[in-house]
């Protein structure tokens, strides 16, 4: 992901996410030395789909993937996690968490197949509307 892509990914965030990251929130995990950002583009060059992690000592947290609603089911979030799970891989990353709100069973699903375990819960940690996040960890160390 570059800066000159923030105004499309905003505008697939704001399609993904009741309280969307803001233009000015990418530019700075852009601008970190910590995260790995990478968008989906179509045959077009378009884009359709984005994801993010922080990569802090030898583990990673995925922030956020999005897909275009109108590309949703084809195989878009696979390739976005495929893409982040092999930077984390090729960097030494031993462990991936991230946050999934518990009513998002396509995004349980998504990462369930990919090898996520449930590992906690953090009860209330998203607004609109309030409800608790699942916690979900792949272990690299066990994967390889
Ligand atoms: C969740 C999301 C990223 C999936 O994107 P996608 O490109 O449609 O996903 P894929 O086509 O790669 O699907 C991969 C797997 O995820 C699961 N999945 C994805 N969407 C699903 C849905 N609506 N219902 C059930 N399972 C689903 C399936 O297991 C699917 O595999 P299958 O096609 O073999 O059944 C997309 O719906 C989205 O952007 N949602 C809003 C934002 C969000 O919830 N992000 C994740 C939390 S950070």
């Amino acid at each position: 992901m570059k800066v000159a892509d923030i105004s499309k990914v905003v505008a697939i965030e704001k399609e993904c996410f009741s309280t969307p990251w803001s233009y000015d929130s990418f530019v700075l995990e852009l601008t970190s030395p910590i995260t790995f950002y990478l968008v989906a583009v179509d045959e077009k060059d378009r884009i359709v789909g984005y994801g993010g992690m922080w990569l802090v000592l030898d583990e990673a947290n995925i922030t956020n993937i999005g897909v275009a609603v109108d590309t949703r089911g084809k195989g878009v979030a696979s390739l976005i996690l495929e893409g982040l799970i092999s930077k984390a891989i090729l960097i030494g990353i031993k462990e991936v968490n991230l946050e999934v709100r518990e009513s998002n069973i396509g995004a349980y699903r998504l990462y369930s197949g990919f090898g996520f375990k449930e590992t906690g819960r953090r009860k209330g940690y998203y607004q609109k509307p309030s409800e608790d996040a699942l916690l979900l960890t792949l272990d690299l160390e066990m994967e390889v």
